[in-house]
């Protein structure tokens, strides 16, 4: 007999959680996904009739539908800390005779091993067994709340089962499986959307949507590895038994962790898990030896912000050899010249790499690579592929030296190579279909004039349609134009061009890198802007005035004037300002400097910043006087921490630096001096 109401709701979610843990946690489903959405319906359908009955814990209330404009702060009670790292067997043989001095024991130390995933760590918090908040890792000691995020995530439960502590932090890793991030870039390049470099960030991204909507579409796991804060303390007097405990609450803990003995086992161990790891269904980068006996961890203790307990034993970065077919060239923003290696298609570190960068001509001659070379291919975690080496004594006869092409292959002008410079250009600027489209490109980024909606594809039909050549015809479209491009409705046409005007109230560094001078990025292009104020103040310079700009060298500053001299530029730049109606403050840049209100302090700034990048942030404080600097020592007014602070601040706090947060920083920017704690202001 059915009950209802009340009884039956908590029923419902008894079993749907119970189906959750045995799908996801147990990989043992007893129900098919259709009896699985009929219980899901049944439970939805009452609490729609009883809304007093809906609970947080509900499997109903995984995805909230609001959208949030930023993340909460959230301190960790127990920090989270990070690992050092080992890189050989002999790194972690050290480490194994380092805790064997500590502990003072001869006898081998038993070690929990574990993968190490490469994801993202989280910090659950589980109060009455109800989860209550996630937050990331941050810089250990605060992170952000993605309570919401992380709740879309099935196989996290959002209620523990059995008798749990009172309060609970538990710390894990959220990842994205393989096959899942198959799935979403397969889905991504259907669209014609960017594809996502790695599962890794692909996770991080999903898990920074301010939209949990979005999240709950994105196939994310986790894993638990471990405790935080926990009240009353858990009783487990070894690692592994802890991890037990975690999985019997409903945890997911990784099926690959085994404990081991010594040293060797350790070893064995990364052995055995480095020869299975193209079978797993997640990315690892390692393998984490920790002591397991917790008595013993405690002992030990940690260092700065890792424990002496555990180490990370790294995988080398992948490499394999194969057949360089043939080498092409790519042009690029600023018309550089890219050799890129066409391959015979091979697998390396889990992926199929059939394309490598060669980075430039120097390279090319220095490692001696010839088409028809068998060569070795390297890819290490995030990092493009590349051709390490040659392996010379393979070379066949009738291997091929790769010649730097005298014309563009986009538009044929003649390829020019300036002196002590290890890239080739094509010469022919705007006229170059390829360096127009990644000059647009450069233009509307986020850092430039910041376009949002003008994407690489956009500008592809723009340019093809012969619509846009420069940057200033982008603001002479008209909706009818824009609307008629394929997969371009009226509305997003619209907001494009809301974008566009909205981009004509600009700043000169924002201008200045726009402009997609070779060499010129942000730091150069504020330095620039701080220095001479008006554009026409740089355009009137000669190469000498330019040299005294901070940190611009010989070859930027020929760069630049080459620039500025090239008719073309100098069209385009007017055309900007009186036809497209670009407007920015200009000013004597000194004046403004001296009567600012933080003139004379000094900041550092470090970690991740919500509310505005650490450029703008740069920016905002050289106008109002202050001095950015790079590093942290005794004469640093402040330091402003973002989250992932990590070394500035530990220096910051040794040498009593006050150190400000985000708040800290408007009060700043507001022209205040806030008063650091052990410092007078
Ligand atoms: S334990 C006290 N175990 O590695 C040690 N971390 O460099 C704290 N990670 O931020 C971490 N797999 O994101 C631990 N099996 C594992 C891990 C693991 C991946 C990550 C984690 C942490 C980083 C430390």
């Amino acid at each position: 007999m059915r009950r209802s109401g009340a009884g039956r709701v908590t029923e419902l979610r008894r079993l749907l959680a119970e189906h959750d843990r045995r799908y996801y946690e147990l990989d043992q489903p007893s129900v098919s996904d259709a009896e699985y959405d009929t219980l899901m319906q049944e439970l939805r359908a009452l609490e729609t009739q009883h809304p007093e009955l809906i609970t947080p814990d509900s499997p109903t209330q995984r995805v909230s539908g609001i959208v949030a404009t930023g993340f909460t702060p959230v301190k960790h009670r127990v920090p989270m800390l990070s690992l050092d790292n080992a890189f050989s067997d002999e790194d972690v043989r050290a480490f194994d005779r380092r805790a064997h001095e500590r502990l003072a024991t001869d006898g081998d130390i038993v070690y929990c091993a574990e993968p190490k995933l490469d994801g993202l760590a989280v910090s659950l918090l589980y109060e009455a067994g109800v989860l209550t908040r996630a937050a990331t890792r941050g810089d250990g000691t605060t992170g952000e709340d993605i309570s919401a995020n992380i709740r879309t995530i099935r196989s996290v439960p959002l209620r523990l089962s059995g008798h749990v502590p009172d309060v609970m932090e538990v710390r894990g890793e959220v990842y994205m499986p393989l096959a899942g991030f198959a799935r979403l870039n397969a889905q991504a390049a259907a669209r014609g959307d960017k594809l996502f470099v790695n599962p890794r960030n692909a996770a991080a991204g999903s898990l920074r949507q301010l939209n949990p909507q979005m999240t709950a579409q994105r196939p994310l796991a986790a894993f638990f590895y471990g405790v935080g804060f926990t009240q009353p303390a858990l009783a487990a007097a070894e690692h592994r038994q802890l991890l037990a405990q975690l999985a019997a609450w409903g945890l997911r803990v990784c099926p690959e962790v085994q404990t081991v003995n010594g040293v060797d086992g350790c070893l064995a161990y990364y052995r055995q898990l480095a020869e299975r790891r193209p079978q797993l269904d997640y990315q690892i980068d390692g393998v984490v030896y920790k002591v397991n006996r917790r008595a013993d961890q405690e002992t030990l203790g940690q260092v700065a912000r890792a424990p002496r307990w555990a180490i990370a034993h790294k995988f080398p970065a992948d490499e394999a050899p194969t057949t360089l077919l043939d080498v092409e060239f790519q042009v690029g923003r600023t018309g550089t010249l890219t050799p890129v290696a066409r391959l015979q298609p091979v697998l390396v570190g889990g992926a199929t790499v059939s394309n490598a960068t060669l980075h430039n001509m120097d390279e090319i001659e220095r490692k001696d690579v010839r088409i028809g070379d068998t060569v070795i291919v390297r890819r290490a975690g995030d990092v493009i592929p590349e051709v390490a080496r040659v392996e010379l004594e393979q070379r066949p006869r009738d291997a091929r030296r790769v010649q730097l092409p005298e014309k563009c292959p986009v538009c044929a002008s003649p390829v020019i190579r300036i002196e002590g410079e290890a890239a080739a250009r094509c010469s022919g600027g705007f006229s170059c279909p390829a360096q127009r489209k990644e000059a647009l490109g450069h233009f509307a980024s986020r850092r430039a004039l910041d376009i949002e909606g003008l994407g690489d594809r956009l500008i592809e039909q723009l340019v093809d349609a012969g619509l846009v050549q420069t940057p200033a015809d982008l603001y002479r479209l008209e909706l009818p134009q824009l609307s008629a491009l394929e997969r371009m409705g009226e509305k997003s046409a619209a907001n494009v061009l809301a974008a566009i005007a909205r981009s004509r109230d600009t700043t000169l560094p924002r201008l200045l890198l726009g402009l997609g001078i070779p060499e010129v990025g942000e730091a150069t292009a504020l330095a620039l802007a701080l220095h001479f104020g008006s554009l026409a103040a740089l355009q009137g310079a000669s190469t000498e005035q330019i040299l005294e700009v901070p940190d611009v060298g010989p070859v930027i500053a020929a760069h630049i004037r080459a620039y500025l001299d090239d008719t073309r530029h100098a069209r385009e730049v007017t055309r900007l300002r009186s036809e497209a109606g670009l407007h920015w403050p200009e000013q004597a840049p000194r004046a403004r400097a001296d009567a600012g209100p933080l003139q004379g302090l000094t900041v550092v700034l470090t970690g991740t910043l919500q509310s505005m990048t650490r450029e703008a942030a740069t920016e905002k404080l050289q106008q109002l006087g202050a001095k950015v600097a790079g590093s942290v020592s005794k004469k640093t007014d402040y330091l402003i921490a973002g989250a992932e602070a990590g070394s500035k601040l530990t220096r910051a706090q040794s040498l009593n630096v006050p150190v400000l947060d985000e708040a800290g920083l408007e009060s700043l920017l507001a022209g205040r001096r806030p008063r650091g704690p052990d410092r007078p202001a």
